[in-house]
């Protein structure tokens, strides 16, 4: 990034700036029924026909179950200061309750030692999505109870891991798991039903509440809090009938989340547009959820635009589209941080998800990736941006490390910054890792200089 990447972008990063890379257990470990592993909603969602584009599944992925050594030393090669990855709740706690699996958790404590052996910071993820399939037999996240059971979770590996780890997020994206697993169903555990869906959110956001005050109870030393899919919300022209739905979606996906968490509320309108789908929620319930954070993960990739009546064509804007189908909108990060900034109390933001699907090519044992370099070296000076305007951020994370398994869209996405040959597991720098990496160099020698 030449041309951007100056003595300032490098001097708006403040030296405990923390740069990462980015995982979840079910895309890259496999061994997805091994040492006494429990099946999660995602390994049985795989075995429907047709809900995976490639007919794929997580039974393998990266293998990293088996190499994550080798995997530590790659992301130790990479400079980062931070590793983002979850914890796969099945394979500590294979049904949900009932016994612990030891091996899981000696498991993450091989990796979290590994990390920090190599002066890598361990940033831990609760849920990732991969919900023990025995809960799901008795309601999943739409019965109240398994609020208790993910409290336990939470507790359980904060008294295993709390003192090694240095932040633990309750729940990544949880509006993908509400909607896109509960009302669209194009995700596990794949039930279209509003009310359900709604339910399973209150569900989510509270969970994360309780475990939070559970988990600060208990002395766990580590920061907390959440990590939330957010964008901007753009209308695709000023009629009344574009705003009005642009309003409706940006509070189902922003404000349904951000309210409840920062002021402890649902927001008006979108109470009202749900009617009789509203959320049962009980005294007490939004008191929880409101639990101060000590971080806010922001996972983001592009803006959404919104029309009253036809769905948008992501070419029209004439920019750059990603293989995801996902306009490549950096500016959008800048504005989405800013408002979060301006909107709500925010504790300090991590971006802990960006990144784009590129279709790569290896030739000669190079892949050379401008696309994905230029969309992170974008992105990185638009959160610049966001911090030259008074945003407190706390750290940035490439999504993903690797290559993994794209959840609906199998191994046909890919966005890792290295590659993976799902064949022969070899992993192989792309050209975006090794910008990343002389970034990092770079931004260490300005943290050494003390400039
Ligand atoms: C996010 C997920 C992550 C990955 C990226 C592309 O929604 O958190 O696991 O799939 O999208």
């Amino acid at each position: 990034m030449n041309n951007i990447e100056t003595a300032d972008l490098h001097a708006t990063f403040p030296d405990d700036f923390v740069w990462g890379v980015a995982t979840s257990a079910y895309q890259i470990e496999g061994a997805a029924d091994q040492d006494g592993k429990g099946l999660s909603i995602w390994d049985t969602f795989c075995r429907q026909p047709g809900v995976i584009a490639d007919n794929s599944n997580g039974d393998i992925a990266c293998d990293h179950y088996h190499r994550w050594e080798e995997d530590l030393d790659m992301i130790a090669g990479l400079g980062v200061d931070a590793y983002r990855f979850s914890v796969s709740w099945p394979r500590v706690r294979p049904g949900g309750s009932g016994d612990w699996n030891e091996a899981g958790l000696a498991f993450y404590e091989r990796l979290v030692d590994g990390l920090l052996a190599r002066g890598i910071k361990p940033y831990l993820t609760l849920n990732h999505w991969d919900l023990p399939d025995e809960l799901q037999a008795g309601g999943g996240w739409a019965n109240r109870a398994t609020v208790d059971r993910f409290v336990e979770y939470a507790l359980g590996i904060a008294y295993r891991l709390g003192d090694k780890v240095v932040s633990i997020a309750t729940h990544n994206e949880p509006w993908v798991v509400a909607v896109l697993g509960h009302e669209s169903g194009v995700f596990a555990p794949g039930i279209k039903n509003r009310q359900t869906a709604i339910q399973v959110s209150h569900h989510l956001l509270l969970s994360h509440g309780l475990a939070l005050q559970a988990l600060r109870e208990s002395g766990c030393k580590a920061s907390l809090g959440i990590v939330l899919n957010l964008s901007p919300m753009h209308a695709a022209s000023d009629a009344p009938a574009d705003l009005a739905k642009t309003r409706l979606e940006d509070g189902r996906l922003l404000r349904w989340y951000m309210d409840p968490l920062f002021k402890g509320r649902y927001p008006q309108d979108i109470l009202d547009d749900l009617g009789d789908d509203a959320p049962v929620v009980h005294a007490g319930d939004m008191r929880a959820i409101a639990t101060a954070m000590d971080f806010l993960g922001v996972n983001y990739y592009s803006r959404s635009v919104v029309s009253a009546d036809k769905p948008w064509d992501v070419h029209s804007s004439g920019r750059d589209v990603t293989d995801m189908g996902w306009e490549v909108y950096p500016e959008g990060l800048t504005e989405l941080l800013v408002r979060l900034h301006r909107d709500y109390p925010v504790p300090p933001l991590y971006v802990t998800e960006n990144g784009g699907a590129f279709k790569d090519q290896l030739s000669d044992g190079r892949i050379h990736d401008t696309g994905r370099t230029d969309y992170i070296q974008r992105h990185i000076a638009a959160m610049a941006d966001a911090m030259r305007e008074g945003v407190r951020m706390g750290g940035y994370m490439v999504w993903s490390l690797m290559d993994n398994f794209e959840w609906a869209s199998g191994y046909e996405k890919r966005f890792g910054i290295v590659h993976v040959d799902y064949d022969t597991q070899i992993r192989t720098l792309k050209d975006s890792a090794r910008w990343y990496r002389d970034f990092l160099g770079r931004q260490k020698i300005k943290r050494s200089s003390g400039q």
